[in-house]
């Protein structure tokens, strides 16, 4: 297109921002060509963000790329994937580990294709479907790409979203997999009772606050550990923490952790690992129980620190149990009513750190690593 009203035309020229869902009568008929038009499936402009290369060591901004490419709105003939618009994008410190070159052995989850859209959850609005359960129209969530639009070829991962008066981008955080990680991570595995003693780490997080908001729930003493004091603020006076601490301000983990626990932890909720966890482990109680449910002060490190204080699950008797999300969405209906009811009443709040655009999406993701969230870190792409 030539960006100029042509010569003795009364027109104008423009660039399209919004195409608006709900037209006026007299834009209907423009509409509905439009319509049309995606429907015999146009082809668009599909702006991603890619992985360079693999990374070694902690990723950075320049490790991804914006490309933009195009995309026939279309399922292809005889494929059961979903064709969707991506709205939210979820930013989640697993990722990392998907940048790296496969090892095999210890990758839990493919490694991303250098040179294609990185692979996250999301929140979507299928645009086309080649699969019985899913129509046009339809909002999910599950495994999508980071790009404007996305062909889903195996909607295994998919959940169809049906309750929509709440934010949507709650789908990539307490309605989606860092909700089901919290309630899996502390009712299957920690076995929680009224009056208990909880520590979560990395506390203000996508898991962590919903963590300690659980542990209010059924009446324990919960105190968590975060990285600035705008979040310690967050834990006690937003999310019902009993107590909180700024732990980069703590040189000695033993001794914070004694100042707050005076009769030691039952439960930790595990989400850094490192000096934290083995600082924890001279503090627990009797049949103290832990979910390691990440160790992120781990994940970026050519060479792990080691745990020095393990042999205190002997003397302790204590259970220490690693777990992942991926075995437990069985479970999510029965979160989904639980967690539903907590929110329409109010009694768990959720907190959300969104940036703006699929371009902000490396920076946000590289802000994990960092600790730039306050909350659950989530990119808005698009509008339904
Ligand atoms: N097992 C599973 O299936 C599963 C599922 C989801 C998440 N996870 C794990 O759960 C943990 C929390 O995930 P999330 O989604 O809730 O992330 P998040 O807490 O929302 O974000 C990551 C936070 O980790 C903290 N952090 C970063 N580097 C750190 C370091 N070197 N030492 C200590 N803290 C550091 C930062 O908080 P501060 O500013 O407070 O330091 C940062 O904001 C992660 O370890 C993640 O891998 C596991």
């Amino acid at each position: 297109m030539r960006l100029k009203v042509p010569e003795g035309s009364k027109g104008v020229l423009v660039k399209n921002l919004y195409l608006v869902i709900g037209v006026p009568k007299k834009n209907q008929e423009r509409a509905s060509i439009l319509k049309r038009t995606m429907a015999k499936g146009e082809e668009v402009r599909n702006k991603q963000i890619i992985l360079r290369d693999y990374v070694s060591g902690f990723p950075k901004e320049s490790d991804m790329a914006l490309k933009t490419s195009t995309m026939r709105l279309k399922v292809p003939e005889g494929s059961k994937g979903v064709l969707v618009k991506n709205l939210y994008l979820s930013c989640d410190p697993y990722m990392q580990s998907r940048m790296r070159k496969p090892d095999g052995a210890s990758s839990l989850i493919d490694s991303f294709t250098p040179g294609s859209a990185i692979i996250g959850y999301g929140v979507a609005k299928v645009l086309d479907s080649g699969h019985p359960d899913f129509k046009e129209g339809d909002l999910i969530w599950g495994m999508t790409g980071w790009e404007e639009y996305s062909l889903i070829p195996a909607t295994e991962t998919l959940f169809k979203i049906h309750y929509t008066d709440v934010p949507l981008s709650y789908y990539t955080g307490i309605l989606g997999m860092p909700g089901v990680t919290a309630y899996v991570g502390f009712y299957e595995i920690c076995s929680p009772k009224k009056g208990e003693y909880v520590f979560i780490s990395a506390a203000s997080g996508a898991v962590g606050q919903l963590v300690g908001q659980f542990a209010k729930l059924i009446g324990c003493y919960v105190v968590g550990s975060a990285g600035t004091n705008e979040k310690v603020d967050l834990l006690k006076n937003k999310f019902g923490f009993d107590e909180a601490f700024y732990y980069k301000e703590e040189n000695n983990f033993d001794a914070a952790l004694k100042r707050y626990f005076p009769e030691g932890i039952d439960i930790y909720f595990e989400n850094v690992g490192g000096k934290m966890l083995d600082a924890v482990l001279l503090n627990m109680r009797l049949h103290g129980r832990i979910a390691v449910c990440g160790m992120i002060s781990q994940y970026n490190l050519d060479q792990m620190e080691g745990v020095h204080n393990l042999i205190s699950l002997i003397s302790k008797r204590i259970r220490m149990k690693g777990f992942t999300v991926f075995d437990y969405y069985h479970l999510y209906p029965k979160f989904l009513d639980f967690v539903w009811q907590y929110i329409k009443e109010g009694k768990i709040v959720y907190m959300e750190d969104k940036a703006e655009g699929l371009e902000s999406g490396p920076t946000a993701l590289i802000g994990l690593y960092t600790g730039s969230n306050v909350g659950k870190q989530v990119v808005v792409v698009a509008d339904v």
